[in-house]
């Protein structure tokens, strides 16, 4: 079966599972860290190698100050409580994302998951925090434009490689499956620059209901798809082997 190495995934409809219970969405929230403990699990056991999270975006700082806060406790929850098991079953934790803007709390904590699993080489658990694909390619258009002042980079020689090596993903391959929960059909500024070639599945559940059957559901599709990238099917089968 035609596995993904990168599978993405922006975890949608915590709200709506709440208030369709008549409960608050900081219930709906909670709940979604369990399904993300489920995504973890199945994306090991499945033989993903990285698994992306969308948790919080550079847009989400317009919810409610209370909801800003309960997602902020809530990333703290979840790595003090499941660290020392991510790191237990191997799993590497990156951070995506801008860091400037975060609590000294959260950037202490987030510093400690990458430093403890930074030699693990079972799962890469790559946390999207504070992550937005138009802020990512701002801050890599930066970096480049810095080195070019500094005269470290002749712009003429500027490639995609040279971009993608300045973005937050440098070390981690493009995603080749994204998935979105909760039925919406769309990026919501993740993965921009990244996504160039992903196959996407928008899959009705929404994220708290989200498990192992519906990430096994969701890679059964993917070995379905025909990956051509811009190419035929047999000129893009032999530039794969
Ligand atoms: C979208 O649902 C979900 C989020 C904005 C946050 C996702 C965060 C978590 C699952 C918990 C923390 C994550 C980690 C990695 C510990 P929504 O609130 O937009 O739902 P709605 O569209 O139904 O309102």
């Amino acid at each position: 079966m035609n596995k993904p190495q990168h599978v993405a995934i922006i975890m949608d409809g915590n709200g709506r599972w709440a208030e369709r219970r008549g409960q608050p969405r900081a219930i709906g929230h909670r709940k979604g860290v369990e399904a993300v403990r489920n995504a973890v699990k199945a994306a090991g056991e499945n033989g993903v190698k990285y698994l992306t999270l969308f948790a919080f975006s550079s847009e989400n700082w317009n919810r409610p100050q209370q909801e800003v806060s309960d997602l902020m406790g809530l990333l703290k929850f979840f790595v003090r409580r499941d660290l020392a098991e991510l790191h237990n079953e191997n799993v590497r934790v990156h951070v995506i994302g801008d860091r400037r803007g975060l609590s000294a709390d959260i950037l202490a904590l987030l510093t400690e998951a990458e430093d403890l699993t930074r030699e693990n080489t079972a799962l890469n658990l790559v946390i999207a925090f504070n992550y937005g694909g138009r802020d990512d390619v701002t801050r890599a258009t930066r970096t480049i434009a810095q080195k070019v002042a500094q005269g470290l980079v002749d712009p003429a020689r500027i490639t995609e490689q040279t971009i993608s090596d300045c973005l937050d993903t440098a070390d981690i391959p493009d995603p080749d499956l994204i998935i979105r929960t909760s039925g919406e059909m769309r990026i919501s500024n993740f993965l921009l620059w990244q996504s160039a070639y992903s196959e996407f599945i928008f899959l009705p559940c929404l994220w708290p209901d989200f498990d192992e059957e519906e990430f096994r559901k969701a890679l059964k599709e993917y070995a379905c798809r025909d990956r051509r990238f811009g190419a035929t099917t047999d000129r893009a089968a032999a530039a794969a082997t």
